[in-house]
């Protein structure tokens, strides 16, 4: 049997798996092709899919990525994967909802045996300096209220090398090149799901407060000297810690609090 075969997403796999909470069975939708699970997932929206609904493609022929960039799809290796959701939270602080999916995602493949992976602010999961994993968070809004936030995420499981773009080589990773054996994708999905309910819960419960600690952890953040490159130029300084909209507080060596709204952040050597 092809690692392929023995991972299936198909949903007569998959719904055994699954816990039955907000991502239950009957809301999930599996497709062989699609453009993009994003844009099939907000489409759903619009049709009045429920909270919960999920979306996943063997393959994408226009997967996105962050800034108007492309997201390998290669077929049957890997997962690509969007969630509808219908958060009760102000617009504004949808970016949360990035964060929330990407410590999911790091507890996951933690809890698959692979310690050494870190978040990369805002929407990166990183092996061995790497990139295995990237979320594109989409949001409908009318004013400050959201009417369906749709986060998207890609992770590299089972490909090698070979299997990704020469722009990508030496930059991306698959998760089964650290483990040397392949990931049932079924399972981690039902996993990664059952992880994410967990603190989407939290985060509509108690704010995203109670999870940003547990973020900088899982990016090797407290403490650490960071490099941030903005588009207006760049700056050294202590990463704090993550506000109420996602954003990261960075102490400069003069003792001022800077926000980080978008920017590239790499952390520097222990001093
Ligand atoms: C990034 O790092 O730039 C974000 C990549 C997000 C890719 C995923 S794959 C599933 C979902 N559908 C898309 O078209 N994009 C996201």
């Amino acid at each position: 049997m092809s690692p392929s075969e023995a991972s299936d997403l198909r949903p007569e796999h998959l719904a055994p798996l699954l816990r039955g909470g907000l991502f239950r069975a009957e809301r999930y939708h599996y497709y062989a092709l699609l453009e993009s699970t994003n844009r099939q997932a907000a489409q759903w929206a619009q049709q009045g899919a429920a909270e919960g609904t999920v979306v996943v493609a063997e393959q994408q022929s226009q997967g996105r990525g962050r800034l108007g960039r492309h997201w390998s799809s290669p077929a049957g290796i890997n997962l690509y994967c969007s969630l509808l959701l219908r958060p009760r939270m102000a617009a504004r602080h949808a970016a949360q909802l990035t964060l929330v999916a990407g410590l999911a995602l790091w507890k996951t493949v933690q809890a698959w045996g692979i310690p050494d992976c870190v978040l990369k602010w805002p929407n990166d999961l990183l092996l061995r300096g790497r990139k295995a994993a990237g979320i594109l968070t989409e949001m409908r809004a009318e004013g400050e209220r959201p009417i369906h936030v749709i986060v998207g995420i890609g992770v590299n499981l089972n490909g090698g090398p070979g299997d990704l773009p020469d722009f990508l080589q030496g930059q991306a990773i698959h998760l089964a090149e650290v483990l040397l054996s392949p990931v049932d994708r079924g399972q981690f999905l039902a996993a990664l799901l059952a992880q994410w309910e967990d603190d989407y819960t939290r985060q509509q419960t108690e704010g995203f407060a109670a999870l940003a600690q547990e973020w900088m952890v899982a990016a090797a953040l407290p403490g650490r000297r960071v490099h941030i490159a903005l588009a207006e130029g760049s700056f050294a300084g202590e990463a704090v810690t993550l506000d109420a909209d996602g954003c990261l507080l960075v102490k400069r060596a003069d003792g001022m609090l800077t926000r980080v709204v978008a920017g590239d952040v790499t952390l520097l050597g222990q001093e």
